[in-house]
């Protein structure tokens, strides 16, 4: 699935705030760290709680339960006990509306092209 989906009004993700949301089977978060937007899995991958439930410290969410610590923009982990990323979803807004694509990982960097296939412009 590559199209971007409108997921909220951007006025219902203040800064310093965060928001769960199901798209697409997905639980998503939502977070807005002095304007700029991440969205992450919405589920602790250690034992599943529901980040929303957390805190954010500077660009990184904290679990609610054993308090893992991961990074918001590559869904690394910074601190256990979890050891799996979160993954993470190109997100933007537009429009006054948050939107997000359920493509998997980080943005796809685009392919080279045959006339260049180290992929210089
Ligand atoms: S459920 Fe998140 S750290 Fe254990």
């Amino acid at each position: 699935m590559n199209e971007w989906i409108p997921l909220c009004p951007a006025d219902d993700l203040p800064p310093g705030t965060m928001r769960a949301l199901q798209v697409g089977g997905h639980a998503i978060l939502l977070a807005n760290v002095d304007g700029t937007l991440y969205a992450t899995a919405g589920s602790c991958t250690h034992e599943q709680a529901d980040l929303v439930d957390g805190y954010l410290e500077g660009a990184a969410v904290v679990c609610p339960i054993h308090f893992s610590m991961f990074a918001l923009a590559t869904g690394a982990v910074l601190d256990g006990p979890a050891t799996l990323p979160l993954q993470v979803y190109p997100v933007r807004a537009e429009n006054g509306w948050i939107l997000i694509r359920l493509e998997t990982g980080p943005e796809t960097p685009s392919r080279p092209s045959a006339a260049d296939p180290a992929g210089n412009p």
